[in-house]
């Protein structure tokens, strides 16, 4: 079975609360918390605050992946608010090393993404001291669009990586989930299945996040 991360970049803004209750009831592993400052990423969404103010409204792990330039100076913060995975990404954090001891010193788990474009090289030597590796399938910034298909050879390859250094890191997937390409994904080793416009534009939260789950 997959872990299954419902994105909150599509849900109902008016409504999050009540979307992210839906969601746990619905059998969703974790909430997928997309923060973007207009920078890093052509795109502006949530901070610590609304963090805080969801935090309440479901006991499901907050996986909270920071798509924004320097997001070392906003990771105390996004902890504080109610964060338990803090995700980074490598084109952002030129002190890696130290960015992950960070989140790790703040009692929190560490996560590292990497863009499309960007090699799975690049996080060779960090590996064993991360918790969960992101391959984003899709270029960061929007919901709903689709998975770019030569991230499925790199999704193998971060799995080989994973298996041969450090198998205690989990492997994330996110961008262009959708119940048709999920099987695939998790075939080349995804175990963490982020998806924002198959869930939340779906008509029945559970059927959509059981049908995820249960390609793995
Ligand atoms: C992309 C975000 C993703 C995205 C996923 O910038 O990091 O989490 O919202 O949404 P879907 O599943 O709609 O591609
Ligand atoms: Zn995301």
């Amino acid at each position: 079975m997959s872990i299954v991360a419902p994105s909150i970049l599509s849900a109902d803004f008016g409504r999050l609360g009540e979307e992210i209750a839906a969601v746990e009831t619905a059998g969703a592993d974790w909430i997928h918390i997309d923060v973007m400052d207009g920078h890093f990423v052509p795109n502006l969404t949530i901070g610590p605050p609304v963090v805080r103010a969801i935090r309440p409204y479901s006991r499901l792990p907050f996986d909270c992946h920071l798509m924004i330039e320097e997001p070392e100076r906003f990771i105390p913060e996004f902890a504080q608010a109610g964060a338990d995975i803090i995700t980074v990404h490598v084109e952002a954090s030129p002190h890696l090393h130290r960015t992950v001891y960070q989140i790790k010193n703040l009692g929190k788990k560490s996560g590292v993404s990497l863009n499309p474009a960007t090699p799975l090289g690049l996080i060779e030597t960090i590996l064993p001291d991360l918790d969960l590796l992101l391959i984003m399938t899709v270029n960061p910034g929007f919901g709903g669009q689709t998975l770019i298909s030569s991230m499925l050879e790199k999704i193998a390859a971060a799995r080989r990586l994973i298996d041969e250094r450090a198998p205690h890191v989990l492997l994330e997937v996110d961008g262009g989930i959708t119940v048709q390409n999920a099987g695939t994904v998790v075939a080349k080793g995804a175990q963490i299945l982020v998806a924002g416009a198959t869930i939340f534009t779906s008509n029945d939260y559970r059927s959509t996040i059981e049908a995820l789950k249960s390609v793995g």
